[in-house]
């Protein structure tokens, strides 16, 4: 965290919203209004700082104003004429709807910060912090900010890797410097459980612990729990007392923590410490409770209750995420409870777990989160939506008048590579440029004006499998959370990422400086070079037929289709992931035929090469091909072949791409160019004629 002596010195002026006059800070996230002129204010020794408040407040704005380096200027109120910080709560503040807002105005010879609520308060000091940081005397101005979006968060998954809990308060410590106030964490998933639970100890005492550091070498070596104690247990839990000092720190920063418990799914280290609980009663492995089961309720409930005492969340986070429901088709419990229920498939056998744990949620007041799954099968009345398959889910569950937080894979899964892959440690694919985190507008103009509204948040979240240690995490966070904070607390045309960038990087310099591990946007490397231009050849806009449907294969996999027929021939190139809609995919089961395509020329043309690039990406089953052929017809009838390549198909981790290609002296009017893989996804971009 940043921390600085007070030799402050601010300035004042009066304030509107003026872009030729904005004042040359690094304000992270960018305020609503601000206004500048050239006077300035000085805070130096002199600085005094008064506090209106009342006292319970006003004894936590101290404490905050300490740990900032401020706590020696503090006054509660003498007469003393000498340059001032007025922090004052107030019933109203012009311009400020919001219990988050502030206004500050500064002057020659005091800054004056008011707010309707202390986290308005808080939210005025950062923004004096951040004045105060970019050095030297702070012009004269006035802000008018609140934020665009009540819940600004972001997910850190503590089951893959446990992280304890100093790591938890230094990532808060830099979430409340960027005006985040959600910490949503992933407490619970196959990996281990994480939290101690007094009713169920065996969560804690096995399912917290395997024999393997990194999650990789655990799932390479068969997913097994080994006991607390045991000399080679790794891992972790928050006992209940460090729970209570995590919300208590988080509290002081106005952060919720909102706790995640996973149901019905990814829960086979849950099933492994009470096998009881799934379908088969004990098989290793199993990843779904039994939901037929009414034992599955009361450990579900049991767990609940510890988690309500513990976290003042309004909402609890149920997860609701990828169950598979396979157990479910044969398990006679839950064949029993869809029967006796009504429930017509696995989908509503799902719905009826979610809808009824709503029901004991909303007994206690709270509210329950889930991932977007929990629209499957009906959602369940007051549910709130976390949308990560996309936005559709999202939107849809706003049009039909539910929260939603918005965290779509695309633009908010840290996990993915944010540059390079070949410059990046092995991640779980993808990729996300902190570039791309920033364009994404999570309020859309084309959702009705009365749905606007219930697009309550924007999350960024960090899956951990790939990430064992605490350095590394950091470096995925930051700064590409610092894109999320400014894209959930400024308005939609206060954004700008030129001007974005230049602050990121100062923000990132100042966290480096407190010991913090970001990604450095200055090495940046950016997206693959092909895919900057577009490729003009031989084959651009020329007609492509694809032969496999004939056989009663899909052209391509329906969630890879690029640009479909135009795809191969449309010059645009892929980037370093497959998922960016410029990349086609094909996925045939069963054989190894995947892509079978003629391009028709529209003349006979002399040829000197013909390629195609692919990826490969292992972790998510995206492979070379193992034979690619080429040739050339001048009929369509009667092709000549130019080239039969067979390559040998290794398990390299990481991202890799290899041009497949022939090169000589030909002539044809059709191109004839067919790929086959032994196993997966194969994707290309582009077929290159020259
Ligand atoms: C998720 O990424 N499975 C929510
Ligand atoms: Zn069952």
């Amino acid at each position: 965290m940043n921390r600085f002596s007070i030799t402050l010195a601010l300035a004042a002026c009066s304030a509107f919203c003026c872009a030729a006059t904005e004042p040359s800070v690094t304000p992270i996230p960018m305020r609503v209004e601000m206004s500048a002129e050239d006077a300035g204010f000085t805070i130096d020794s002199l600085t005094r700082v008064y506090i209106d408040a009342p006292d319970r407040d006003a004894a936590l704005l101290e404490e905050q104003l300490a740990a900032a380096g401020m706590g020696h200027a503090l006054r509660v109120c003498d007469s003393v004429d000498a340059p001032r910080i007025n922090f004052r709560l107030k019933p109203v503040v012009d311009g400020i709807s919001s219990h988050e807002g502030y206004r500050l105005s500064v002057s020659g010879d005091r800054i004056d910060a008011e707010a309707l609520s202390p986290a308005g308060l808080y939210y005025a000091l950062q923004t004096i912090l951040d004045l105060k940081e970019s050095g030297g005397t702070i012009p004269a101005m006035s802000i008018t900010d609140q934020p665009r979006l009540p819940y600004r968060g972001m997910m850190l998954d503590v089951s893959r890797h446990f992280r304890d809990k100093e790591f938890v308060k230094k990532q808060m410590d830099a979430m409340a410097r960027l005006k985040l106030n959600r910490l949503h964490l992933h407490l619970t998933d196959a990996a281990g459980w994480r939290i101690e639970i007094k009713k169920y100890p065996k969560l804690t005492e096995l399912a917290a612990w395997r024999p393997q550091k990194t999650w990789k070498e655990w799932t390479d070596n068969g997913a097994r729990y080994c006991n607390e104690g045991d000399t080679a247990a790794c891992g972790g839990y928050f006992t209940q007392d460090d729970i209570r000092e995590l919300l208590d720190y988080a509290a002081k920063r106005h952060i919720t923590i909102i706790p995640e418990i996973e149901m019905p799914s990814h829960s086979e280290e849950v099933l492994a410490a009470y096998p009881e609980l799934s379908c088969s009663h004990g098989e290793h492995g199993s990843s779904d409770f039994c939901v037929g089961n009414e034992a599955t309720f009361e450990f579900v409930e049991g767990v609940l209750d510890e988690v309500m005492e513990l976290f003042p969340s309004q909402v609890i986070h149920i997860g609701g995420d990828e169950a598979s429901k396979q157990a479910w088709k044969t398990c006679e419990l839950c064949q029993k409870r869809m029967a006796d229920e009504g429930l017509m498939d696995v989908d509503e056998l799902q719905s009826y777990m979610i809808h009824r744990v709503e029901k004991y949620l909303n007994a206690h007041g709270r509210d329950l989160l889930g991932w977007d799954e929990i629209m499957e099968g009906g959602l369940a009345p007051n549910a709130a939506v976390m949308s990560w398959r996309g936005t559709e889910g999202g939107l849809r569950a706003a049009r039909d008048g539910h929260r939603v937080i918005m965290t779509p894979g695309g633009y908010c899964y840290l996990d993915s590579y944010q540059d390079a892959p070949w410059s990046q440690p092995e991640a779980f694919g993808g990729y996300l440029p902190i570039e791309k985190v920033y364009s994404f507008d999570p309020v859309p103009d084309s959702l009705p004006e009365d749905a606007k509204p219930l697009i309550i948040g924007l999350q960024g979240n960090l899956w951990c499998e790939y990430i064992p240690t605490a350095e590394h995490a950091e470096y995925m966070l930051w700064p590409r959370m610092i894109a999320i904070a400014e894209a959930a607390w400024s308005p939609q045309q206060r954004r700008d990422w030129d001007g974005f960038k230049g602050r990121a990087m100062a923000v990132s310099d100042r966290m480096r400086k407190a010991g913090y591990t970001p990604f450095d946007m200055r090495n940046e490397v950016g997206n693959r070079k092909e895919a900057l231009v577009e490729a003009d050849h031989l084959a651009r806009g020329c007609k492509v037929t694809y032969l496999l449907p004939d056989s009663g294969l899909p052209a391509w996999h329906n969630g890879y289709p690029a640009s479909k027929e135009a795809t191969l021939t449309d010059g645009k190139r892929g980037g370093w992931n497959y998922n960016d809609m410029l990349w086609q995919g094909y996925m045939n089961t069963g054989t190894r035929e995947r892509l079978d395509v003629v391009i028709d020329l529209g003349r006979v043309c002399d040829l000197s090469s013909i390629s195609a690039d692919f990826m490969q990406i292992c972790i998510p089953d995206v492979w070379m091909p193992e034979q690619v052929t080429i040739s050339v017809s001048d009929d369509n009838k009667k092709f000549k072949t130019l080239a039969d390549i067979h390559h040998t198909v290794t398990t390299d981790t990481g991202v890799s791409f290899k041009n497949f290609g022939w090169k000589g002296s030909a002539r044809g009017r059709y191109i004839r160019y067919r790929a086959m893989a032994k196993q997966g996804f194969l994707f290309t971009d582009e077929i290159v004629v020259e």
